[in-house]
């Protein structure tokens, strides 16, 4: 990325545009980019090299191998682990261009994502021969999820069909359609040929039939969306200026619209208002920023902003919001599960996030919409958002910046997936905190107790339940008012549409958790037996109390132990297979990493452990 940053900086003030190659090496892609970068912005070394290395290693004899510059790339891409996609610069008196390559199978669709997320225009390449192919179709609509308005497709290989007029305008037809359903507002065609170089950056000879100029033409040429000055001024806060008491400044990018010192301006999601101060730059005060500016800005009145916030225009700010309908690609290595919490990134702010609602999923190789309870790498879903806090946002189609998001693991902080906000829902906006009399602490009073979630987690047969119900025998006998929420028992009733599932499993313990909280509201001593096998799971419950109401136990029973004792036949199901996802053989358990309580049962009496317990709640 550093030379990313280096060629943007270079070239700042230039007219550039950045585009995505779709397609695969089949398809030419490989010759096409490394004809363009040949032909246009090569260093005379490189040039040299790719020569020498062409006549040693080329499949084109003398000629020189064009994909040669880009199968360097290959090695980078196995290690897999950051989403990578490789960019190029080059220019040309006209414009400058940044070309986003990436695989094209489907299992880099993530990478084609991660490339046109930034990208105004994408190329689409397709084989004379061949016509359009199921990948052609994905890729243009990863590149219209992604929010490129402008598509090219590139005819490759004419010279393998006789340079056939008829042979591009059926394609291009073809093509056009499928473009139009997509939703793109601007379609081109052209047809080339990488290897032979015709259309590519020189118009071709060989189809004078072709009315349109070259490739690199088009691209030079191409009129993208009027500038985003005609928005209204936002600006996400990446960090707060802070070197003396005198001085407060916001730092950030202008994401879209223009600043001046003057305007008035309000800070989201607060909404409280100011006006611009000055707009502060390592080279001076500006009169005004254009989107793209990075920029310190000050307000005139003491306003708080922090990291995360939008200062927007004040007449026209985006909307602030908690629930949302997006799009969501699965980047990660890991499903991702509905209920399940994560943290969710936009602009600068982090907030914890839900899929509440898988509505559907995409097949990106058709568009169907398919049921789908979960989301695996490389899928992409149509879902309900809830975040815990209202962000300010907009929809994807209005402002890439404030309307993308990722959602990371809450433990490891790996990026499990990306989205697009496609609108605000509403559902929660008539809804509003009842205020009650008799709250916590009075029921709490009544019946002289602490309030208490205590949350058995383990492998099945570990023995929770035992140890759950000798301990509820103590308590009530001490005069406590208490309740067990047992695994087993819950799923007869509340549960019983569960199965065990990853996604079941993360419901069921959503599901007892807001239980369990009621019950810490009414005043008792809540008991949890459930196997609960997702750290993550288990901190979203944990999470629902207040400090000091939650005890993690851990009952630490090894497998070997619990599968010899299986009071219940189910590890022998599991081991004839004829019981699916069973916890500790297909199915994970994460052990906890700080319960409050690990509970060894080996060799211990139930007794024993239940004192246990009743010594740590003192
Ligand atoms: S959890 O994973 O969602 O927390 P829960 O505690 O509700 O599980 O239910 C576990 C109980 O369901 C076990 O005690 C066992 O009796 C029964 N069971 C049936 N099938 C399975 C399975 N595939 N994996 C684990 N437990 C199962």
């Amino acid at each position: 990325m550093d030379a990313l940053a280096g060629y943007l900086r270079e070239y700042e003030s230039a007219d550039l545009l950045r585009f995505i190659t779709c397609g695969s090496v089949d398809d030419g892609k490989s010759t096409l980019i490394g004809r363009l970068l040949y032909d246009t912005r090569l260093p005379d070394d490189q040039r040299a090299a790719l020569e020498a290395d062409s006549k040693r290693h080329g499949t084109q004899g003398e000629g020189i191998d064009y994909a040669l510059l880009l199968d360097g790339l290959a090695a980078e891409r196995e290690q897999g682990i950051t989403i990578d996609v490789a960019y190029r610069f080059f220019g040309t008196a006209r414009r400058r261009f940044i070309v986003a390559d990436c695989p094209g199978h489907e299992q880099y669709t993530r990478n084609m994502a991660t490339g046109a997320s930034t990208a105004q225009l994408a190329v689409v390449l397709v084989d004379a021969r061949k016509g359009l192919l199921t990948q052609t179709r994905r890729h243009s609509y990863i590149a219209s999820l992604l929010g490129v308005r402008h598509v090219l497709l590139a005819v490759n290989k004419m010279d393998m069909v006789g340079y056939d007029r008829d042979v591009f305008r059926r394609i291009a037809g073809e093509y056009e359609a499928l473009a139009r359903s997509l939703g793109f507002a601007h379609v081109a065609s052209i047809p080339i040929s990488a290897l032979k170089g015709d259309n590519v950056t020189v118009r071709s000879p060989a189809m004078p039939w072709h009315e349109g100029g070259s490739l690199l033409e088009y691209l030079e040429g191409v009129e993208l969306e009027p500038p985003a000055d005609t928005d209204a001024f936002r600006m996400p806060v990446q960090w707060v200026c802070r070197p003396d008491q005198d001085f407060r400044g916001f730092a950030g990018t202008v994401v879209a619209g223009t600043v001046r010192p003057g305007d008035e301006v309000v800070v989201l999601p607060s909404a409280r208002r100011s006006r611009i101060a000055r707009i502060v730059t390592a080279e001076g005060d500006l009169p005004a920023a254009p989107a793209g500016s990075a920029v310190v800005l000050t307000l005139s009145d003491e306003v708080d902003a922090s990291r995360g916030d939008v200062i927007a225009a004040a007449a026209n700010p985006p909307d602030v919001a908690d629930q949302f309908a997006a799009h969501v690609l699965c980047l990660g290595d890991e499903a991702l599960l509905p209920g399940r919490s994560y943290w969710l990134r936009i602009g600068a702010r982090v907030v914890s996030a839900q899929v509440t609602e898988i509505k559907h999923k995409v097949d990106v190789n058709t568009q169907e919409a398919l049921a789908a309870r979960h989301l695996e790498t490389n899928e992409v879903g149509y879902c309900n958002l809830y975040l815990d806090e209202a962000v300010p946002f907009e929809r994807y189609c209005d402002n890439r910046d404030l309307g993308a998001f990722i959602l990371m693991d809450r433990q490891t902080n790996a990026t499990v997936a990306a989205g697009t906000l496609d609108f605000a829902l509403r559902r929660a906006h008539n809804l509003h905190w009842q205020h009650m009399d008799v709250d916590k602490a009075a029921r709490a009073a009544l019946k002289q107790q602490k309030p208490r979630c205590l949350w058995f987690t383990g492998i099945s047969g570990a023995g929770k339940s035992a140890i759950a119900n000798l301990l509820e025998k103590r308590l009530v006998s001490m005069g406590h008012h208490t309740y067990l929420l047992d695994g087993d028992n819950i799923r007869h009733g509340l549960s019983k549409d569960l199965g065990f599932a990853d996604e079941d499993r993360v419901e069921n313990i959503r599901r007892v958790a807001e239980v369990a909280k009621l019950m810490v509201d009414a005043g008792l001593i809540v008991m949890v037996a459930f196997i609960s096998p997702f750290r993550a799971d288990r901190r979203m419950a944990r999470e629902l109390f207040a400090d000091g109401e939650f005890m993690e136990i851990f009952v630490d029973t090894p497998l070997e132990v619990a599968e010899q004792r299986d009071a219940k036949g189910l590890y022998a199901k599991a081991r004839a297979g004829e019981l699916r996802n069973f916890t500790g053989i297909d199915s994970p358990y994460e052990a906890p990493f700080n319960a409050e309580l690990t509970l060894s049962t080996v060799g211990a009496t139930v007794g024993e452990l239940v004192d246990r317990v009743l010594k740590a709640l003192d």
